[in-house]
């Protein structure tokens, strides 16, 4: 579709080369850089390869061949220049791995949500095309998490997202230091609830209307880190929670099944 980058090109922001990548076309995004090294370890053998801004980056290599995990930083912006450079890298596919708060009575911290669409309440993505255009997921990705989560026994609910672009206003969250969201947004998050959305982020509206437009695959699953019918605040996922381990395990197989499949 668009022009590759020379193999040996350093990508201004995320800081490596195509060659870097040794041949991997798909990727895992989490948002944090200080998530990349422990998914990159837990999926196969991994290396490092840059640091650079918020961007994260180590390959590994898992048995149905090599994976990029690069952190994306919060938000759209981020994620959108992420994937610009990633495509002209040659990546073909990218699974977002991130955290959420559900806004459903039937889903609980720990959950696991795959998120097949998102409401764009983010700015970036209408950089890309009118808001008439759907932020739409990858059948395939959204099909193999929803495969591996299912075969695992682990507690996933598929459906929208609401994308924000701020934790607080956007979200309807009160607890800010200021306390005020503006009339506009008040009333919203019943609304979503009502339209049956699932939960909040900032990053997926953005992520699935770039990477239509680059000509990449996206699918995203996260893990429920705030109930909001219940509170604003978070539980933190720590590594070496039962919540992170059925990540890893439902990215791990998601993983196998869409590499196996296009062998
Ligand atoms: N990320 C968000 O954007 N909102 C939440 O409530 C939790 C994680």
């Amino acid at each position: 579709m668009g022009v590759l980058a020379d193999k040996s090109e350093i990508l201004y922001h995320v800081g490596f080369c195509a060659n870097d990548l040794q041949g991997a076309e798909w990727a895992v995004l989490p948002g944090d850089p200080a998530r990349v090294q422990i998914l990159a370890e837990n999926l196969g053998e991994a290396e490092f390869i840059a640091c650079h801004r918020e961007y994260t980056s180590w390959l590994t290599h898992m048995d149905c061949g090599p994976v990029l995990v690069c952190s994306t930083g919060m938000g759209g912006p981020s994620t959108a220049i992420c994937l610009e450079e990633l495509a002209r890298m040659g990546i073909k596919g990218v699974i977002r791995v991130g955290t959420t708060g559900t806004i459903q009575e039937r889903i609980n911290i720990g959950d696991l949500i795959i998120n097949n669409a998102a409401v764009r309440l983010d700015g970036t993505s209408q950089h890309y095309a009118p808001l008439s255009f759907p932020a739409a997921a990858d059948i395939d990705i959204t099909n193999a998490l929803r495969q591996a989560a299912e075969e695992n026994n682990i507690p996933c609910h598929t459906g929208i997202s609401v994308s924000s672009d701020t934790f607080w206003p956007g979200q309807e969250r009160y607890d800010s230091f200021s306390g005020y969201v503006r009339k506009s947004l008040q009333g919203t998050l019943k609304e979503w609830q009502k339209l049956g959305a699932l939960n909040y982020e900032m990053e997926i509206s953005a992520l699935f209307v770039v990477s239509q437009c680059l000509g990449i695959k996206a699918g995203a699953v996260c893990s429920v880190i705030a109930k909001r019918t219940e509170s604003e605040g978070v539980v933190p996922l720590s590594n070496e929670s039962e919540a992170a381990r059925r990540f890893l395990i439902t990215v791990r197989q998601a993983l196998r099944l869409l590499l196996k499949a296009g062998e």
